[in-house]
């Protein structure tokens, strides 16, 4: 049985944290849903991870549905989220609607995400008012990259402290049922889950929060850069080069494939082969 925002709600109500990563792709999907992972966030972080940006700027709604609905079919019980990009929701809330009702009909997930607090409100509102679940994003939100100045902690200082909390509020008002806080404080993290009924999910945010988030390429050692927040699960990414030049040895070894990979069986006999290298 697939998650939703019932199951959710009842895990964080019985005191169980929430595991989510992110995840762009069908067979990947697939391994992370077997892992039992909560939910999956189809994150913009793809135009970085998959695409090689320097930020998520570039992604486009139409590149997030193909990922989604990749995803999606590589699913059977964590619920799918899929991220809002840049531009396709932050000209009014009738496009932030429309943007959301596409991701919705044209990918199968259950849910959008997001980035802003009190600006985003009004585009929250619309979209659960159609009956879209929404996580909103809040601390550190990579889309406004340029005016934070790069990549940097959020909620820094007592006023930029009291700012985020009433980001956290808005977006709980405006009807979102969960929110992703990314690069803020631990004890400005604790209170804002103290504060919130809606789950919090933490990246870069602290064990105070509700739920984690790790892009997966991160968690697995596969990624070129790798913030503070990171703990490297699995060098999984040093396994793969382990394993690509393996298969490039043997291939120029001439030792793979061996007779038993090949379709011996289907041959014909030696003297047919002999009679066909004589008439060509
Ligand atoms: O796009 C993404 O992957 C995200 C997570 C880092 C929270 O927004």
């Amino acid at each position: 049985m697939r998650n939703t925002v019932a199951t959710l709600a009842a895990k964080k109500a019985a005191g169980e944290k929430l595991a989510q990563l992110t995840c762009y792709d069908y067979t990947t999907a697939r391994l992370v849903d077997q892992a039992g992972i909560d939910f999956i966030l189809v994150g913009d972080s793809l135009g970085m991870t998959m695409q090689g940006y320097n930020d998520t700027l570039p992604v486009t709604l139409d590149e997030m549905i193909v990922y989604g609905r990749s995803v999606v079919r590589g699913t059977q019980n964590a619920m799918v989220i899929v991220d809002m990009p840049f531009m396709s929701y932050q000209i009014s809330p009738a496009q932030a609607l429309e943007s959301a009702g596409r991701i919705m009909k044209e990918t199968g997930a259950q849910g959008v995400k997001l980035e802003g607090g009190r600006d985003m409100a009004p585009a929250i509102k619309a979209i659960t008012g159609a009956g879209i679940p929404v996580v909103g994003h809040i601390g550190m939100t990579p889309q406004s990259v340029n005016t934070m100045g790069g990549f940097k902690v959020q909620g820094k200082g007592e006023q930029n402290a009291k700012r985020v909390l009433e980001d956290a509020l808005a977006v709980q008002e405006a009807g979102a049922f969960a929110v992703t806080l990314e690069c803020v404080p631990p004890k400005l993290a604790a209170l804002i889950t103290k504060k919130l009924d809606i789950i919090t999910i933490g990246i870069g945010a602290s064990n105070a929060c509700d739920a984690q988030v790790l892009v997966y390429q991160d968690m697995l050692g596969m990624s070129d850069r790798t913030p503070k927040f990171v703990k490297v699960f699995g060098n999984v990414g040093e396994q793969m080069v382990n394993a690509f030049k393996a298969y490039s040895e043997e291939v120029k070894a001439g030792t793979f494939p061996e007779v038993e990979r090949t379709y011996a069986k289907s041959d014909c006999s030696d003297e047919y082969l002999a009679q066909l290298d004589k008439m060509f």
